[in-house]
């Protein structure tokens, strides 16, 4: 089976202060293999926003590590954590986090500027066709739906050259056919047996699209079923 791409070791994460100090994650373990796509659900409040944070590294366990691409995270000063991120990660938020001085092409080629690569707008663009919205290329976040907003935020993601992309509730705002056609591009993404893809969801379509599901409740991880076997490398 390939390599873990983003794996956390009995993470431990306590929030909050004084009486409202909780414990989101109570030692997790959890690892993303290039070429899976893997659902993770659970109820409100179950710590999946908070262990995808963790693993994209942007926030730190209080005990416990996470290892991109083996390599442990642990004691990297914020400048480190950010690199990685940006080497490693492509997130898609249950808010967009758009530019809002950006239109849609140029929110899309910052992820390629950042990488050191040359301003790319023709790769924007095409990436910005595959999700539906070659039309509103020039268009800033106030001039797009929720959904059109959400499809420039996965654009933004599958565009780089990240090894996992984590996804909160990435079709929470579409209709069913661009939901339908975001989860494919993700699953396209995952073929890579170099990539991976977690997708936090309560969304019952995006089911045929996974390889795994994992449940999530009270900051443990309760249960795991594979859907599928993840796509292998041929060894010949
Ligand atoms: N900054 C914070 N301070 C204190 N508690 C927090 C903080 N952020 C989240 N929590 C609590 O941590 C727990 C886990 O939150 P988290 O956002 O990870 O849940 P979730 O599974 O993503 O829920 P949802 O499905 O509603 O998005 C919840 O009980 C939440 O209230
Ligand atoms: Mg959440």
């Amino acid at each position: 089976m390939s390599e873990p791409v983003i794996d956390a070791v009995d993470v431990v994460k306590f929030l909050g202060r004084g009486a409202g100090r909780l414990q989101a994650l109570k030692g997790v373990n959890l690892s993303l293999r290039g070429g899976e796509l893997v659902l993770l659900m659970g109820p409100s409040g179950s710590g999946k926003t908070t262990l995808l944070s963790i693993l994209g590294c942007l926030m730190t366990p209080t005990s416990g590590m996470v290892r991109v691409r083996g390599r442990p995270v642990a004691n990297l000063d914020p400048e480190a954590l950010a690199k990685i991120r940006r080497d490693h990660v492509g997130f898609i938020f249950q808010s967009y986090h758009l530019f809002p001085t950006l239109t849609a092409e140029d929110n899309v080629r910052l992820a390629l500027d950042v990488r050191g690569e040359r301003s790319q707008s023709k790769a924007a663009r095409d990436v910005l066709g595959m999700v539906g919205l070659a039309h509103k290329t020039k268009a800033f976040p106030h001039e797009l739906s929720g959904g059109e907003q959400q499809r420039v935020a996965i654009a933004r993601a599958i565009v780089g050259k990240a090894s996992a992309i984590l996804a909160d509730e990435p079709t929470g705002a579409l209709d069913a056919q661009n939901g339908q056609a975001i989860m494919t591009l993700l699953a396209e993404f995952a073929k890579d047996q170099s990539r991976g893809v977690l997708v936090v969801t309560h969304d019952p379509r995006i089911l045929p699209f996974a390889n795994r599901i994992v449940h999530i409740e009270d900051g443990c991880i309760v249960g795991e079923e594979v859907v599928r076997e993840a796509k292998r490398m041929s060894m010949s």
